[in-house]
């Protein structure tokens, strides 16, 4: 049984005041809840103030980047050890707009994928196709390769450390979120992939959350599918009132 997991990333937003209210918020609604885990990716600069607030509660704190080497004159970057002492149990790796607007290659979500699990972090692999590459019928190609690139020769002792996430780059921010049917179908792919990497039984047991316009009117049809083991909200995570709607949409779902 894969435990429900809802992650806030809330990318490049807020102030070291409303960050810390926010996750002061989250902190109050969700930090007793059982039946799934909450996780926030706050910036680096409120990461501090964000595990103070969550600290005694169930709510796990991630970061959104790394750079995947350990340390040295990388001007700007942030290293896995550096994350792992602020209290960071996840790092997302290959999100889109890393992607997109930073170059990052497969190869480079490959070697954050293994500094993150160096450092003790557990890594959130996110992939997803373009609407471009959808309508020339490539989506589930370019699935198919950011997940075999970034966990080739990995072995499967580290998969239960693993989290996948399936963000198609057209539903992220565009309020047009994939059907439950079309998320679960990718889903499936995913999951062969992963059972093809690491076995049948690790295979399973790797969490494969949705993400790309997740509101709490739409959360529970998309938790409702077998393969969807959670969410990774973007605008609604910013707001503690949905994201806490979200996160009790998995409870209704899985229960
Ligand atoms: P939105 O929920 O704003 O579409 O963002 C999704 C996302 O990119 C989460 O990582």
């Amino acid at each position: 049984m894969r435990q429900p997991l809802i992650a806030g990333n809330w990318k490049m937003h807020g102030t070291r005041d409303s960050c810390r209210a926010l996750a002061s918020a989250i902190a109050g609604d969700l930090g007793t809840l059982q039946e799934a885990e909450v996780a926030i990716f706050p910036p680096y600069p409120s990461l501090p103030e964000a595990a103070d607030a969550i600290r005694g509660t169930g709510i796990a704190l991630g970061a959104q980047d790394l750079h995947p080497e350990a340390e040295g004159a990388f001007t700007g970057a942030v290293s896995g050890s550096l994350l792992r002492s602020f209290d960071c149990r996840y790092v997302l790796a290959g999100h889109s707009e890393r992607r997109r607007l930073f170059g990052e290659t497969d190869d480079a979500v490959k070697r954050k994928i293994s500094r993150a699990l160096a450092s003790d972090l557990k890594p959130v692999l996110c992939v997803g196709e373009s609407s471009e590459q959808r309508e020339a019928g490539d989506g589930e190609e370019i699935v198919h390769k950011q997940v075999r690139i970034a966990l080739a020769g990995m072995d499967s002792s580290v998969a239960t450390r693993l989290v996948l996430a399936y963000e198609p780059v057209w539903a992220i921010g565009s309020g047009r979120p994939a059907t439950p049917e079309v998320a679960a179908e990718m889903h499936a792919l995913i999951r062969d992939d992963l059972r093809k990497f690491f076995g049948m039984t690790e295979g399973s047991e790797i969490r494969i959350l949705y993400g790309g316009s997740v509101t709490p009117e739409n959360a529970g049809g998309l938790l409702g599918q077998e393969e969807i083991d959670g969410l990774l909200v973007g605008g609604a995570s910013l707001d503690a009132a949905s994201f806490s709607a979200i996160a009790r949409a998995a409870v209704g779902a899985y229960s």
